[in-house]
């Protein structure tokens, strides 16, 4: 008899803050025996272990490294390695989950290792569960609505082309930028020129030690930004 395969589980622990894991995540994490969090090559940390560690100080938590580069032929051999290290355990029978910082269907290392993961065996099981997402953290911290009433809302990540964020800002009424560490001096610019660098607040390490909303994006360059920083942009201006 052939053994049944495990369930790959998708886990968004939230953005930082242990306390922002749901009941559900928590439930499943405290039953799969085997974990994974994804690691950078560039800074063999991870955040998500973190979250997980704090509440189960025991788990078995294994780091998978995700190169970042934009080399597509190094990250896809880092997505297939990944993606037969984790079905090492699954095809033994074993579950297994992989978790990811906010939620994992948005802008996530999940999606690389579930999309390599399901062409190699098309039938796997796969069960996900949605984190909280950063901007939704940072919105609340920052008490100001994401959208209200029939307003839009664009999501954009690391944007490095000043006229498409332009055009962005030109269409909707609420923008949230992610990964603004990448290019926050085209960014800070672009807003200027928009008339929109008053309507726009930039949270850092949202739930983490370093927390800091600030809305004088004038006083902040590139090289102050953490990795984990977001600005949100509001043509009616910040706040509730
Ligand atoms: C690869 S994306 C991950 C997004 C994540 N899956 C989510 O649902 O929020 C990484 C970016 O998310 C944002 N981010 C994640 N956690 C954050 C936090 N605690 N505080 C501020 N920004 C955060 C930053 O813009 C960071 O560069």
């Amino acid at each position: 008899m052939s053994t049944k395969r495990g369930v790959l589980y998708g886990i968004g622990v939230g953005p930082g803050d242990p306390d922002l894991i749901t009941v559900k995540a928590l439930d499943i994490l405290k039953r799969v025996p085997h974990i994974f969090a994804a690691a950078s090559s560039k800074n063999e940390y991870s955040l998500a272990q973190n979250v997980v560690l704090k509440h189960l100080p025991d788990a078995q938590v294994e780091q998978l490294s995700f190169p970042m580069t934009k080399d597509k032929d190094t990250l896809v051999s880092a997505w297939k390695a990944n993606a037969n290290r984790t079905l090492e355990f699954l095809n033994s029978g074993t579950d297994a989950a992989f978790v990811t910082l906010g939620d994992p269907m948005t802008y996530s290392t999940f999606s690389y290792l579930h999309r390599t993961i399901k062409q190699m065996v098309p039938d796997l099981r796969v069960i996900i569960v949605p984190g909280v997402t950063s901007y939704h953290a940072a919105a609340s911290l920052a008490c100001t609505p994401l959208a209200e009433g029939e307003e839009s809302f664009h999501l954009v990540s690391g944007v490095r082309n000043p006229s498409r964020l332009r055009e962005i800002l030109e269409t909707s009424e609420n923008v949230v930028v992610l990964k603004t560490y990448r290019s926050f001096d085209d960014i800070r610019r672009t807003l200027e020129e928009s008339n929109l660098v008053d309507r726009a607040v930039c949270v850092m390490r949202c739930g983490l030690e370093g927390e800091t909303v600030l809305q004088d994006l004038r006083s902040l360059t590139s090289e102050q930004m953490p990795y984990l920083s977001l600005i949100i942009v509001k043509r009616k201006g910040i706040g509730p």
